[in-house]
């Protein structure tokens, strides 16, 4: 197994563990990569301020730099540092730490009814809640949930020419749909109220917020389903006390993480520990290998549901921190509240088969069947 391989491995965490005896931090010559496994190791490369998130020499990925996608890819905050990083950061951090949990769950339930294929619903519910919270009018939300995901493809390396074009359509068309919102709601308000350096550069991170969510939301859905199907206990428990739902995807998101690795590109020689970085070297942050490390919790590799003092690395670190934290995980706890409630049969029913090609992500892939309630 690789670093790369052990994202959508059926099981990597004993790999994870024996890198993590092996060293902090070390060096993989095949993949020309250093890695980082250990708790200690990813927060200090991701404090690091010469660790940042693209390759001096290349900001926009050669593949798409000519492309509307590369565009859009510029101008996020995921994607920048610096004055291009806080600017967006400064509005949307705040923009999403006040949105209201109740409306949330609301949007979820709203959006949740009538699961017939677990993958479709997966992936749509989470984008369609936070199109609805940006304003989109709900017509438009299976749209923009498609488009949405066309977007991501860009994102990784390992999509064709084929992606990349639906990608820009995805862009293009997603730009174009944001310029017509009429509808003011509070978290639309407050963004574009926000102090932005022009208007491409807040549509590109309306759309950074619908491609942040998109897959990542959808696995952390999806491996609390796969979790679910493991242990009936907690579909018993969570049943009969539906507010256990937010600690069920927050240790979800501990024990399998649904990003497992992001990655960070050396812009000036600097030390992690004991080891020395070249400018121009890249790490791979093992996130998911750092919540199962004995230094950050205590029993890493158990699924305790009331964890005290659970210390999540799933979300990130440091000034890229994911800001839209609290919401993924009222979004996914209530898409399982709602889940168990409406429709429990989907779940016995439900058939994993692996997980969506990716070198980071760890999304289940259920049965294409559609399934019955
Ligand atoms: C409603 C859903 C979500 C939204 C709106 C969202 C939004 C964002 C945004 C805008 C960023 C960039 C922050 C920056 O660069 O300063 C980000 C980063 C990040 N998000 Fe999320 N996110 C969501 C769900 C998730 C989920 C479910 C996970 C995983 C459990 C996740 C993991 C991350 C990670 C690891 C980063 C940092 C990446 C890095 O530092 O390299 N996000 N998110």
């Amino acid at each position: 197994m690789t670093p790369l391989q052990a994202a959508t491995h059926a099981d990597p965490y004993d790999y994870y563990a024996r890198l993590r005896r092996n060293a902090g931090l070390l060096f993989d010559a095949d993949l020309g990569l250093w890695i980082a496994s250990c708790a200690r190791t990813v927060e200090a490369v991701l404090a690091h301020p010469d660790c940042c998130v693209r390759p001096l020499h290349e900001p926009v990925p050669a593949a798409i730099a000519q492309r509307v996608a590369g565009q859009v890819f510029a101008r996020l905050m995921r994607m920048n540092e610096g004055v291009a990083h806080r600017c967006p950061r400064a509005v949307m951090e705040p923009a999403l730490a006040a949105l209201d949990a109740q409306r949330i769950a609301l949007d979820v339930e709203q959006l949740s009814a009538g699961v017939n294929n677990l993958d479709a619903w997966m992936f749509t519910l989470p984008v369609s809640v936070v199109a609805r919270l940006l304003g989109l009018p709900d017509e438009q939300l299976q749209i923009v949930a498609g488009l949405t995901r066309d977007f991501v493809a860009c994102l990784s390396p390992l999509s064709n020419e084929a992606q990349l074009r639906n990608a820009d359509a995805g862009a293009s068309q997603l730009r174009q749909m944001f310029s017509g919102v009429l509808e003011q709601t509070v978290l639309l308000s407050s963004i574009r109220a926000g102090d932005w350096k022009d208007a491409e550069v807040m549509s590109a991170n309306l759309i950074g917020l619908l491609s942040q969510t998109c897959e990542a939301t959808a696995g952390l859905i999806g491996n609390s389903l796969v979790l679910l199907a493991r242990r009936p206990d907690l579909v018993e428990r969570v049943k009969r006390e539906p507010t256990l739902a937010i600690a069920l995807v927050q240790e979800v998101a501990r024990f399998d993480s649904p990003v497992q690795n992001t990655r960070r590109f050396v812009a000036r020689r600097c030390t992690i520990g004991r080891w020395v970085l070249e400018a121009g070297d890249t790490v791979l942050v093992l996130l998911a290998s750092a919540n199962r490390d004995s230094d950050a919790h205590s029993q890493p590799d158990s699924f305790v549901l009331e964890r005290p003092q659970r210390r999540l690395f799933s979300f990130g670190l440091g000034r890229h921190q994911c800001p839209g934290q609290t919401l993924a995980l009222t979004i996914a706890a209530q898409a399982i509240v709602q889940l168990l409630r409406r429709q429990p049969a989907v779940l016995e029913h439900a058939c994993q088969q692996g997980y969506w090609p990716s070198l980071n992500g760890r999304i289940p892939r259920f049965n294409a069947a559609p399934v019955s309630s």
